[in-house]
């Protein structure tokens, strides 16, 4: 054999090797079979995606927003996919009693709690999709009290959903799984409070993590690190901006995002990097900080 049939022998098997090193992570999809799962943010997007995949799974999911109607249209699909129950809490996860509402349903309809996943993403007052198609800068609009309620919904309220559900997480040495984003790895133009919010995830999750592990408390902590994701929303978002199209054909299926996240929780992941990409990217720009400045989603 010549030496490049040999080069390309080693570089084939190096490949399948490296391939096979990241796909097997010992996913089983039965363990989820009658698990019981509470998602947050389940109205449309992900979150809905992700209560269609728990429920062709088999699992008992209960599912939150504020929209009744649309919980509703999902709790009906979730079934007639094959969840084996379905129930819906709709309330505002901006607000305490609405959190504490939410735990309390799951612990009175299923007993226990083997997974909690925190998705949800909004604020009262002002929409993020307001801010992608204004685009203005912290320095243009220095909005405090958006910034308040903004990381009071998507920070403040994981951590109190988590803080109700760990007790019977512990008992069911169960999963606490966190949908963060890229902004939540490294800093991008246009997002200050989004990105405060997403590293603030990043701070406390990851350092619960280590807290759960050195008290030998068997609950797994999973972030969930996501680029560009084709939701209804974010189409409709990107439709309307200047080369928004362009942008739309990078962005990530839902369907593939949701079972991405899905499979990371089940096996206990530290991290989950959706699409593959953001994982390298998000590692060399930890190297080299400079680097985030050409990485701009909200131009
Ligand atoms: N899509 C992306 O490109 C992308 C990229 C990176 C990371 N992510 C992350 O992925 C997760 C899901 O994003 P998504 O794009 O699927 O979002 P989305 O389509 O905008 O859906 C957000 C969900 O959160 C709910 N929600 C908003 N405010 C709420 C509140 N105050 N209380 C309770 N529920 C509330 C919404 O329902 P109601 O309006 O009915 O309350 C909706 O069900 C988020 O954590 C997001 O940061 C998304």
């Amino acid at each position: 054999m010549s030496r490049l049939a040999w080069a390309s022998l080693v570089v084939v098997l190096a490949a399948v090797g490296l391939g096979v090193y990241w796909n097997y992570d010992g996913y089983d999809p039965e363990s989820l079979r009658g698990a019981t799962v509470v998602i947050t943010g389940c109205s449309t997007g992900i979150g809905e995606e992700m209560a269609y995949q728990y429920a062709r799974l088999g699992a008992k999911i209960l599912i939150t927003a504020r929209r009744e109607n649309r919980l509703k249209e999902v709790v009906a699909k979730a079934k007639s996919l094959g969840a084996q129950e379905a129930h819906y809490v709709a309330g505002d996860m901006g607000k305490a009693e609405d959190c504490e509402r939410t735990i309390q349903t799951a612990k009175e309809k299923f007993g226990r709690l083997d997974y909690l996943v925190l998705n949800h993403v909004g604020s009262s007052f002002k929409s993020i999709k307001q801010k992608f198609l204004e685009g203005k800068s912290w320095d243009e609009d220095p909005d405090v009290d958006y910034f308040v309620d903004f990381l009071n919904i998507n920070l403040v309220s994981y951590v109190r959903l988590a803080s109700l559900a760990l007790p019977l997480l512990k008992e069911s040495k169960g999963h606490l799984v966190v949908v963060s984003s890229v902004s939540g790895k490294f800093p991008q133009n246009k997002l200050t409070y989004y990105s405060c919010a997403k590293f603030g995830l990043d701070g406390f999750f990851s350092s619960l993590r280590v807290e759960l592990m050195k008290a030998q408390q068997d609950v797994s902590v999973t972030l969930a690190v996501l680029d560009l994701i084709a939701t209804p929303a974010v189409i409709d978002i990107f439709q309307t901006v200047p080369d928004g199209e362009k942008t739309l054909k990078g962005a990530a299926p839902v369907d593939e995002t949701a079972k991405a996240i899905i499979r990371g929780g089940a096996t206990r992941a530290r991290e989950i990097y959706y699409p593959f990409h953001v994982w390298p990217i998000t590692k060399l720009i930890s190297l080299l900080p400079q680097l985030s400045e050409y990485y701009d989603l909200a131009k």
